[in-house]
């Protein structure tokens, strides 16, 4: 009776890995329990969440090909878009937030258009602007910008509402560090960088003032939920955004921290369910209102009992 703080399966969004062909279940090696789905794997996935009270998921897309300018990431047959298409015929409630990025989709594999060497800020709104008009026509329900250029929220806050999607909300990437707990993630959608890093638009781990400027500029441009990622090592800058703006505030738990979880549990060094619990019960007291966490299905399916 006096627990301040209970995760409930409504509080969490499942991750997927969508990609292209059919019956297609296969287990991704630097995030195990995780799967590649093919499109018709993905519904009985899905499925089976929504039994357990999960109201949402985030899709990550692994188009066939890469390219230099990212075609596929806003091709109406793109991945991600057929994917959505797909679930939002075959589910009712079924809240999709769609990642927006290039990282995924380009032979450089950053998050931005890169022009000689270098990363082009302005040159990159634009193209997210596109993939994320391709996602709401899909029928995203969530648009979920992860690249990090300046004034992605603005610009594309405005592409969406001059094509009718003034309705569709921004889940802004607004707190994104470079940290080194995204290497699985990055494992499994091949897109860590073929040069330099992502320091020059991901945020400085060491900086906590900057978080809440680039919180206070997101909120500025639009955006309806902000994020802080990743989530453990930041919980209190999760904190302090949560105090100091009083908005919707999602936080990541990224694949790093899944996988140090893991792989304790499969060493026996600790009890996984227990933990689990203990640590997102620590993101939603920190001040997080939804978690992207790949425990989410395993949390909610122990929950329903
Ligand atoms: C792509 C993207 C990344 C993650 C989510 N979207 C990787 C990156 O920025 O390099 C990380 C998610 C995770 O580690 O679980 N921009
Ligand atoms: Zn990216």
């Amino acid at each position: 009776m006096v627990k301040e703080t209970n995760v409930s399966p409504k509080d969490l969004v499942m991750p997927y890995f969508v990609v292209e062909g059919k019956n297609i279940r296969k287990e991704i090696q630097s995030l195990p329990g995780q799967f590649y789905l093919s499109i018709d794997k993905l519904i009985n996935e899905v499925k089976e969440i929504e039994t357990f009270g999960i109201p949402a998921i985030i899709l990550f897309g692994i188009p066939d090909k890469k390219d230099n300018l990212g075609e596929n990431a806003y091709k109406d047959d793109g991945i991600i878009q057929k994917a959505c298409r797909h679930l939002k015929e075959n589910t009712k409630n079924l809240v999709i937030i769609t990642d927006v990025c290039l990282c995924g989709y380009t032979k450089n594999r950053h998050c931005g258009i890169v022009k000689e060497g270098k990363i082009v800020n302005d040159e990159t709104l634009p193209i997210l602007a596109k993939i994320a008009i391709s996602h709401a026509k899909a029928g995203s329900d969530i648009i979920a910008p992860s690249d990090m250029m300046d004034g992605r929220i603005g610009y594309i806050r405005r592409a969406l509402d001059d094509c009718g999607y003034e309705n569709i909300p921004i889940l802004s990437y607004s707190v994104k560090y470079a940290s080194s707990l995204y290497t699985p993630f990055r494992y499994a959608v091949d897109c860590a960088p073929t040069s330099g890093d992502k320091t020059t638009y991901q945020m400085d781990i060491s900086n906590s003032n900057e978080a809440l400027r680039e919180v206070a500029q997101d909120i500025k441009e639009g955006a309806d939920i902000v994020m802080v990622k990743p989530a453990l090592p930041y919980l209190d800058i999760i904190y302090r955004i949560k105090e100091e703006f009083k908005w919707s505030v999602c936080a990541f738990n990224v694949s790093g921290e899944y996988v140090m979880i893991k792989s304790a549990s499969y060493m026996n060094f600790i009890d996984e369910k227990k933990v689990v619990k203990e640590i997102l019960t620590a993101i939603k007291r920190a001040g997080s209102d939804i978690i992207i966490t790949y425990f989410a299905k395993e949390y909610a399916k122990e929950f329903s009992g």
